[in-house]
């Protein structure tokens, strides 16, 4: 007969801070007339190796950052609508710091914890820990734990033995959370059974079993999730390879491979293409780096372009005295320009007073210019008129990109068309290289209050069929 035995250890104290978990799990052992055997494998739960290693957190003793408040602004309604307990500024504070990204926040928040894993709340847990306000947060490095613990534990018995930390997720697609596997030590997390044959002779082409995964929602039978007091299982009877070194993050799929991240990119790109906005009224003070602005140039780079001849060029105009003389002497043609076209005084003056404000107040003003040299020269007016049209359309794409991810990166940021009108005067106060032609300015900051949408025209005033425009 073949089986696999599940053993719960049932007398594991409470553990605390400091406490040696190995030498606990021999004690239990010995009590409950148990001894180790080459093969076996423990299953701990994470909750007593993140308390054992001190991994709780005073919830009052936590400051939330601002993005842990706009996050709380953020899911506060979605929680309340869905009557879930809200979460504090603080716990998000918590998941934050233990997480390398955000996937989603909605009325749960799901994260890439710092060591990869994707669940819920960064794997904090509020269970099964004494305080109102203390937390768990995941082991810092799971892998070494589940080592340190065998390591003990084979010298203590001389037997050959495997360790599994294990934690419970929610999973996408599928109710309900089981265990699975989030450090190990001993044993490959995956079976590869490519190459062997089925009952049927056909040899298996791409089967990889995550075996830890199983072995640990086998165990989270046993070890249950709420007052069974069962922190620890002893599995006896499960063949495995056993192996000295082992990783967990060989159950992590890469990003590049996932076929379901990728999806969900592209459902971010579409949010942040729709959520963009010219943002046109005063910024706030928050420091903008200058780094953040480079590395949005840097993707303004990718934008496609006729010819790939990348005509663009951006100058940026930091807030000093050249920006400042520059803005000023634009605005003296402005002045004349309006008083030509018969414009009010009042109105040349509100003008005036609104072009310092946006362009000599933002933190930052950008001179997205397009530099004729790159252009191609035929002896044809006509083809060297649209060579023209092509690259001013090459250097409103990269703009464009430029301002998706300035917003990508939280930062608003507005085009103006104003050094159209004064390119002659702009080339000669930054003394630009005569073939650079100035096409706008971006202004660009932190946004001090959020933009309504404009509207847009209905899809049927913009997308035609060439059927419809055929004669009749
Ligand atoms: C080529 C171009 C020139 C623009 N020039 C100005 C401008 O001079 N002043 C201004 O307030 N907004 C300017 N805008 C911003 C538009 O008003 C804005 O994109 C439009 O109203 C749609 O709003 P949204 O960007 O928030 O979707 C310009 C935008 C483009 C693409």
């Amino acid at each position: 007969m073949k089986k696999i035995e599940i053993i719960g250890l049932q007398t594991i104290p409470l553990i605390e801070p400091g406490n040696d978990l190995a030498e606990i799990i021999l004690d239990a052992l010995n009590r409950e007339k148990l001894s180790l055997v080459n093969g076996d494998i423990l299953l701990i739960a994470q909750t007593i190796v993140s308390k054992s290693t001190g991994m709780i957190k005073d919830l009052r003793e936590i400051i939330p950052s601002k993005k842990a408040l706009e996050l709380n602004e953020k899911i506060a309604p979605k929680m309340r609508a869905k009557d879930l307990p809200e979460k504090s500024p603080e716990l998000i504070e918590c998941i934050l710091r233990e997480s390398k990204k955000i996937l989603k926040a909605e009325h749960v928040i799901i994260t890439e914890t710092n060591h990869g894993f994707i669940c819920a709340n960064a794997g904090i847990d509020k269970s099964n820990v004494k305080g109102e306000s203390k937390i768990t947060v995941l082991p810092k490095n799971p892998d070494k734990e589940a080592e340190k613990i065998r390591m003990h534990l084979e010298k203590k018995t001389n037997k050959k033995i495997a360790v599994i930390i294990t934690d419970s997720f929610g999973r996408p697609f599928r109710n309900g959370s089981v265990g699975v596997a989030i450090g190990i030590s001993g044993m490959n997390p995956l079976l590869d059974k490519r190459g062997h044959v089925d009952l049927f002779g056909y040899k298996l082409q791409s089967t990889i079993i995550a075996q830890a995964d199983n072995l640990a929602a086998a165990a989270s039978l046993m070890m249950g999730e709420s007052n069974e007091g069962i922190p620890v299982v002893l599995m006896r009877g499960y063949n495995f390879i056993w192996k000295e070194k082992s990783r967990i993050d060989s159950l992590l799929r890469k990003e590049e491979e996932d076929l379901f991240r990728i999806n969900e990119s592209l459902e971010n790109v579409k949010e942040i293409l729709k959520s963009r906005r010219s943002y046109k009224i005063e910024f706030s003070d928050q420091h903008v780096n200058k780094k953040i602005i480079e590395n949005c140039i840097e993707i303004a780079r990718w934008a496609p372009n006729a010819h790939n001849a990348q005509p663009w060029r951006y100058i940026v105009l930091e807030k000093n005295e050249t920006r400042i003389k520059l803005i000023n002497q634009m605005n003296e043609k402005l002045k004349k320009d309006l008083k030509r076209e018969g414009k009010s005084q009042e109105f040349i003056n509100n003008k005036i007073n609104k072009t310092r404000f946006n362009f000599i107040e933002a933190p930052y003003l950008i001179l997205p210019c397009l530099d004729k040299k790159d252009l191609e020269k035929y002896h044809d007016s006509e083809r060297d008129q649209k060579e023209f049209i092509m690259a001013v359309q090459s250097v409103s794409n990269s703009i464009t990109y430029f301002l998706l991810a300035l917003h990508a990166k939280n930062l608003a940021a507005c085009w103006y068309c104003a050094p159209l009108f004064a390119q002659e005067i702009i080339k000669e106060t930054l003394n630009l290289p005569s073939s650079y032609l100035p096409l706008a300015f971006i202004t660009i900051g932190y946004p001090k209050k959020e933009i309504k949408a404009p509207s847009r025209k209905d899809l049927t005033e913009i997308l035609f069929y060439s059927e419809h425009f055929k004669k009749r």
